[in-house]
């Protein structure tokens, strides 16, 4: 292919892929908005774990397990999750939430899923025995709101640009674990 033909493609795909586009740290308004998906995340796995010391401090350590939904045909060739805030809870009311930057970018793979590793002192809204008593049974939560922050590189031309990523998400199977 000459050049004349690929300028277009590239200058049709940044023109469709206005998230590339725009500086770190500016929002997108929806998920909706990542044109023929450039990416998507899907949280498959929240796991709470609380401590001896919860019941005073209302904390938790969590962890997550994320998956990318990425279309067939896809320029993109890395992701990583810089930083993650969530808020997560049953029918409107928040349980859980937790604002984590990485240390080291948390590497997507393009199929499959990654653990987060442990999060820690992440804020139990509603309290320790509220959540025992209403979340532990649930075994879901909710994704009331989330703001994930990542880098994706795409191949061609190549390229690598912040993207803020927000999303809520309904029934993430949730396990809980007691000390
Ligand atoms: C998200 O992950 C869950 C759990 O693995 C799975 O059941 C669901 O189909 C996935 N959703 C999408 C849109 O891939
Ligand atoms: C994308 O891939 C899935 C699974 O491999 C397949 O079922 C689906 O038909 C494909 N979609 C397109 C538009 O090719």
């Amino acid at each position: 292919m000459q050049f004349r033909q690929v300028f277009p493609i590239i200058l049709g795909l940044l023109y469709c892929i206005p998230v590339s586009c725009t500086p770190l740290g500016q929002t997108i308004e929806s998920r909706q908005l990542l044109p023929a998906g450039l990416v998507n995340l899907n949280f498959t796995h929240i796991a709470g774990h609380l401590t001896p010391l919860t019941l005073v401090t209302n904390t938790a350590n969590v962890d997550f397990d994320v998956a990318p939904i990425i279309p067939n045909l896809s320029l993109l060739v890395a992701i990583s999750i810089t930083s993650v805030t969530l808020s997560a809870g049953i029918s409107g009311t928040e349980y859980l939430a937790f604002t984590h930057d990485f240390d080291t970018p948390l590497s997507v793979p393009l199929t499959g899923s990654v653990n987060s590793g442990t999060i820690n002192d992440a804020s139990l809204t509603q309290g320790a025995l509220p959540t025992v008593f209403n979340a532990f049974p649930a075994q879901s939560l909710d994704i009331l709101g989330a703001s994930v922050s990542m880098e994706v590189t795409i191949i061609t031309p190549p390229f690598t640009a912040p993207l803020l990523l927000p999303l809520t998400q309904s029934n993430v199977a949730t396990t809980w674990s007691l000390f």
